[in-house]
């Protein structure tokens, strides 16, 4: 890596303060529902740990309260359940700033603090340069493994870095090299898996990887408007009307430039999206008052005979409705036909990430992102802030 990392640091008897991406989903009850990111930033808090560090003061933003402080977003769930994946104490405070933080930093015995949401001060989000100076005089040294947050150019990941040597945590290096790897140096056959609600969230993915990839495997919602881009017939389902030329001009593109584009043969249909709707399985002509939720079987045959080959494979969006069990299938066997190949396979964040988490895969993939819009964006060709500010090496 181009950018200093936990490596090259010298950690004894500092004061370290680290971003990490704690924005976990929660129940209502606030109960974490799913703790992968908090599992993923423990390689780096456990070797910052033991490298004689003096305290560790994490920092990290949960769902979007608007710089405001408000209950349901505290991070206190998070210490809790850090305090018991780590097996020791985590001192919880209740603001990220101030003299009075400062304080209880320098005095209290615990060596692994958690300063309360970011995002419950605007000037977070709004990257002001004296909130960054704040952060920054809590610690003497930043690390930033928010992967899933590096796409964003907040005080906590870009404006701190202007005041702090600042490097990257394991995660965040092992996110970039994977990532990196895959875009700029796959083993080939490359292929891509698209999925997702929609053609206008994928535009930018597609057009970087059209020179790179082979062949391009597309379900879910988005495949619907490159359908009707092909004269089919899709009743009911997802069309993003705005976005047809766009589907065209990449069908042509792809065609002109030898690429294969794969798009579904036989699709699950309901008349409305409901757990328990009834649904039956149409061919490649949806009839009119029918919705696509997923892919059928020939569809999935198909995408795995292609996928066959590869030796590198990205995916980007589940195939179906996944989180609607009834609707979850072609997502789901395309997975675990992924897991069987001996193909570096790297999923990326959000919905493709919980979808492989619902099926209980995870160990047959090689990388499963824990960023959602910053692995999308990574994908896409564009500089991540939070990479970018780190310390040159
Ligand atoms: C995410 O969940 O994608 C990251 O934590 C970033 O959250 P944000 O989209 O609210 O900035």
């Amino acid at each position: 890596m181009a950018k200093l990392t936990i490596k090259d640091i010298d950690f004894k008897n500092k004061t370290v303060l680290m971003r990490a991406d704690f924005n976990v989903p929660q129940d209502a009850s606030l109960n974490i529902t799913d703790d992968t990111r908090i599992r993923a930033t423990l390689p780096t808090i456990k070797y910052i740990l033991e490298h004689g560090v003096k305290k560790l003061v994490l920092i990290s933003h949960l769902g979007r309260p608007d710089g405001k402080p408000t209950p349901k977003y505290s991070l206190k769930p998070v210490a809790l359940r850090l305090k018991e994946l780590l097996g020791q104490d985590v001192l919880f405070l209740d603001d990220c700033i101030g003299e009075n933080i400062k304080k209880e930093i320098d005095s209290c015995k615990e060596k692994v603090i958690l300063l309360e949401n970011l995002r419950f001060h605007a000037e977070e989000e709004a990257n002001d340069a004296n909130f960054a100076k704040q952060l920054a005089s809590l610690a003497e040294v930043f690390v930033n493994d928010a992967f899933g947050t590096a796409h964003r150019a907040h005080a906590s990941t870009e404006g701190v870095t202007h005041f702090l040597r600042s490097a990257a945590g394991l995660l965040l290096e092992k996110e970039i090299q994977y990532l990196g790897n895959a875009v700029q140096n796959p083993e080939k056959p490359f292929m891509v898996i698209m999925g997702g609600a929609k053609v206008s969230d994928k535009i930018g993915m597609i057009e970087s990887l059209l020179l790179r990839a082979g062949c391009f495997i597309i379900g879910g919602g988005m495949a619907y408007t490159f359908l009707k881009a092909q004269g089919k017939e899709i009743g009911n389902s997802k069309l993003e009307k705005d976005k047809l030329d766009l589907a065209k001009s990449i069908l042509d593109r792809a065609k002109y430039l030898n690429k294969d584009i794969v798009l579904p043969v036989d699709h699950v249909v309901v008349e409305t999206i409901d757990a328990n709707a009834k649904s039956e399985i149409v061919g490649e002509n949806i009839p009119p008052g029918k919705i696509a939720v997923d892919i059928g079987p020939k569809s999935i045959k198909l995408f795995e005979e292609k996928l066959k080959p590869a030796k590198t494979i990205v995916w980007n969006g589940p195939l179906g409705i996944f989180e609607m069990d009834a609707f979850s299938k072609g997502t789901e066997e395309v997975a675990k036909f992924v897991g069987t190949l001996k193909a570096v396979t790297i999923i990326g964040g959000g919905d493709t990430a919980a979808a492989i988490n619902k099926f209980k895969l995870e160990d047959k993939m090689t990388h499963i992102s824990t960023g959602g819009g910053a692995s999308l964006e990574y994908l896409e060709g564009k500089v991540l802030p939070g990479v970018a500010a780190l310390t040159d090496r």
